[in-house]
This record gives C-alpha cells, structure tokens and sequence, in this order.
C-alpha cells in the first residue's frame, strides 16, 4: 500500500519510517525545503534512539522517500496521514491551520479515493471540519471523489518513540467508515496480526480519547508532585508512597516518579487545549486545571528550595548553581515547556550564575534561554557544571548522571549542596551524607 505522510516532526517521521518498517510505501512530505533536504541526506532533524537505523534501511529497500511536494505525495498515496504541529494559541486553544491547510492541499491535488488519516493532536470535531473542508475544495474543483476521514492519535513517547510505534499498547482508529476501517486494518497489519489491541469507534471518540490519556497522565504527575511537597513536611518519603500505591493494580506504579513538573510537546499543551474545550463547550475541566496549576507550583517550588537553602535572605546573588539536564526528559534533545526552562529562570532572578550541561539539549537550551545572556553557561561535561558551583541540579534523569564520579563531582565544587529532582540517588546512603542533598518528597 502507498502512505503518504504530511509533516516531519516527531509524530509524522517516526510513523513515516516505522510504516515503510512494516513494509509499506512511504512518501515523507514536508513544506521545509531544509528539513527534507536534510532527510534525503539521510540526516535526522530529531535526537530519537533507533531511527536513523530504520531510516536508512528502509530508504535503501526504496520503500521511503522524501519529498516537498504535496502533488506528488497526494497523487501516489492510498492513505494520507496529516501529522503536522497544532501549537497552543494565546488562549490556549489548537491552532488548527497548519490542518487545514493540509487539507485543502489534499483536496486540490486528489486524482481518486483516498484515507485521509489524522495523526496531529486535534480538539473534538476537526474530523469533521477536515471532511468538509476537503468537500468544498472539490465542489469548487466540480469533482467528487470518494474519501473518508479516520481519526488515528499517535501515542508515542519521545525517547522511546521507536518501541513505542513498534509495538503500541493499542491502536485507536475512529471512523464511520466500513471502507476506510478496513483500509487501516490493512496499514496496521503487523500490529493486527500480532494482536496488538485495536479500538474501533467514531471520530469524535477517538479524538477524545488522546486528550484524555494525556491529560490522565498530567493529573498522575501532578498528583504524585502534590504528595511530595506534603511528605517534606511531614517527614514522609515520596517514593515509598508510590510504590505503595502502584501495588494497587487499579493505580498502577507508572507515572508515579514525584520530580520538577511535567514538560514537553504534549503534555501542557493538551490539558491547555481540552481546558479550552471544555470552556467551549460549557464544561469546567476542574480536575485538569487543577493538575496544570500545580504544576506551575511544583516548578516554582524548586527554585524556592534551592533559593532558601543555599542563598541569603532570598537572593543567590555571588551563587553559581550547576544545572545537570535541561532537555524536559532524557534520550531527546526537545526543551519544549522543559522545567529546566522556568527554573533557570527563577533561579537567575535570584540572582544565580548558571553553568549548565545536557547530552542533547543545549543547542535547542541555547535560543531559549537567550534572553538571559551571560547568566547562562554551557559546559562540555557534568565535571566542568559543578566545577566551582555552590550547588548542582539534576533536572533531567540522564543515565550518565545516575553513572557520574561523585568524588570528581565533589571535589570540584565550592559547597556541595546537592538537589536531585528525579531522586535519583535519594537511596544511596553515603551519597545523602557526602553531599548536602535535597531530592524531591523525601
Ligand atoms: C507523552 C505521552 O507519554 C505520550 O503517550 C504522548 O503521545 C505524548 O506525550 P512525552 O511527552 O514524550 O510523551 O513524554 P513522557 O515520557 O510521557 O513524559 C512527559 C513529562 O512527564 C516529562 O516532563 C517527564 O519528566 C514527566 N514525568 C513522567 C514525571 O514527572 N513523572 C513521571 O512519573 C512520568
């Protein structure tokens, strides 16, 4: 079968090359003459462990390809995909053009029946704004061809998103189509006859259905964040509790890691959006507002921790903080909403001086945190982070941090005050006693 796929961020290049990998025909499109160009050199524009490997084999076997054209990738695929960005507006709301932009292309090049597939992250209802928008397109065109639209979330985790396209947990595909199911059926055949779970339902089901995992998991972290503040206080351990819960099996232990607030492409800006929608439809999300305002607190609270502990009277002036990880989580090089954003931050509010370190964000860390010029430095290790700092802060829980020579970590710096947001060493007792050490809810 040919695959067309319409954008080449996270979403769309991941399921472009892990489609070809289940032996479709693959056609990667984007309006980035750079990125594609980058792409036919068999470059990566993404930090993701495993890609590059099927990228190339799969560009070898002649099943994927390239391209910036939507003619071409519209006239040559069965099923379309659209996996392009919906960032959050000012109100917190999808942008949705980058859509429907995506379809009107797809309409004024259709030459036959086609599967237009929805990857991106959309609110209730583009489904069926992406249906008439095609429709109108080819009235205006005096042409009818047949098309449906199915609604097909991506679930993938960055870092893991190689595994996690391989072998999903379950594959949620919304359509009122009998055609179209089968035609998915057919793309997702690997997964099928592996009996990978698949849910079968209407498309407004299934766009729901992703906000609501996501958002789930938002409330999880903050939930497990507010319990960790209130261990601190009453001298209870953090992790002991979670483990404790996650024995429940209708609580599961997973997302229970207590640390600095949750970040990255999806999670802030889908409870935003489902917010929003629920707002527009009438209906207070309380429960996720909630879980976004703590989150917002559960950051503030770290530079509260470590303002009060190594700084004076509230300032850090004359302080040098090393800060270790600034990507939202390890194995990606993506800062988007990274906690180390707004921490760094406060802390050179207080007055800090920076000498940051991460394996794969400091390019992207670069621009971001521009706006806080010479504050911010970047280093070529751990080693030279902590060297002279009066403090380091594991924001990201890299595993060459969980590796590190701790005596070499020590003997650089100026005090050894140690905050360990992921709780990484928090059961390590000599470590505890070597520095002075702070983790998170315990
Ligand atoms: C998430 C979803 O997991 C994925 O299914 C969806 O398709 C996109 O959003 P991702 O953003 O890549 O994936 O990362 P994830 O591993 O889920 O972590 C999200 C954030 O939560 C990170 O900032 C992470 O540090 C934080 N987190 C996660 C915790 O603080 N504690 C946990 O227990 C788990």
């Amino acid at each position: 079968m040919n695959i067309g796929v319409v954008g080449t961020g996270y979403v769309g290049l991941v399921q472009g090359v892990i489609l070809s990998e289940f032996g479709m025909n693959v056609i990667c499109m984007d309006v980035d003459e750079g990125k594609i160009d980058m792409l036919k050199r068999g470059k990566i524009p993404i930090y993701e462990p495993g890609l590059k490997e099927l990228l190339d084999k799969n560009v070898q076997a002649k099943r994927l390809r390239f391209t910036t054209d939507m003619k071409e990738t519209t006239e040559n695929s069965d099923v379309i995909f659209i996996a392009v960005g919906t960032p959050p507006k000012e109100d917190g709301s999808a942008d949705l053009q980058y859509v429907l932009q995506v379809a009107e292309d797809i309409a004024k090049n259709m030459n036959g029946y086609k599967v237009v597939g929805n990857k991106s992250t959309v609110p209730v209802g583009t489904g069926k704004l992406v249906q008439k928008t095609i429709k109108s397109i080819l009235d205006k065109r005096g042409m009818n061809y047949e098309f449906d639209v199915v609604s097909n979330p991506e679930f993938l985790r960055e870092g893991k998103a190689v595994k996690d396209c391989l072998t999903p947990d379950r594959v949620v595909i919304g359509t009122e189509s009998d055609k179209a199911r089968e035609i998915m059926k057919n793309v997702y055949d690997v997964l099928y006859i592996n009996q990978t779970p698949f849910v079968f339902t209407n498309i407004e089901t299934a766009e729901m259905i992703k906000y609501a995992s996501n958002a789930f998991l938002a409330v999880k972290i903050s939930y497990i964040n507010e319990m960790a503040l209130l261990s601190e206080k009453v001298g209870a351990d953090v992790q002991e509790i979670a483990r404790a819960m996650g024995m429940d099996e209708r609580i599961s232990p997973k997302f229970l890691q207590a640390g600095p607030g949750f970040g990255g492409s999806c999670f802030p800006k889908d409870t935003k959006a489902i917010v929003d929608i629920g707002k527009k439809y009438g209906e207070d999300m309380i429960v996720i507002e909630a879980a976004i305002k703590a989150n917002e607190k559960q950051k503030q609270k770290m530079v509260e921790k470590i303002v009060n502990n190594v700084g004076e009277q509230g300032s850090l002036e004359g302080r040098t903080i090393g800060v270790l990880g600034l990507s939202f989580k390890p194995e990606t090089d993506d800062m988007r909403e990274a906690p180390s954003i707004d921490i760094i931050e406060g802390l050179v509010k207080a007055g800090a001086k920076i000498q940051s370190y991460c394996p794969q964000g400091m390019k992207e860390a670069k621009w971001r945190l521009e706006h806080l010029g010479n504050s911010v430095k970047y280093t070529s290790n751990e080693y030279e982070a902590a060297k002279e700092a009066n403090a380091i802060v594991i924001m990201t829980e890299w595993y060459q941090f969980r590796e590190m020579n701790l005596e070499k970590i020590k003997e650089n710096m100026k005090d050894r005050y140690l905050f360990d947001l992921r709780n990484i060493y928090s059961k390590r007792e000599k470590l505890v006693s070597d520095f002075k050490y702070f983790g998170v809810g315990n």
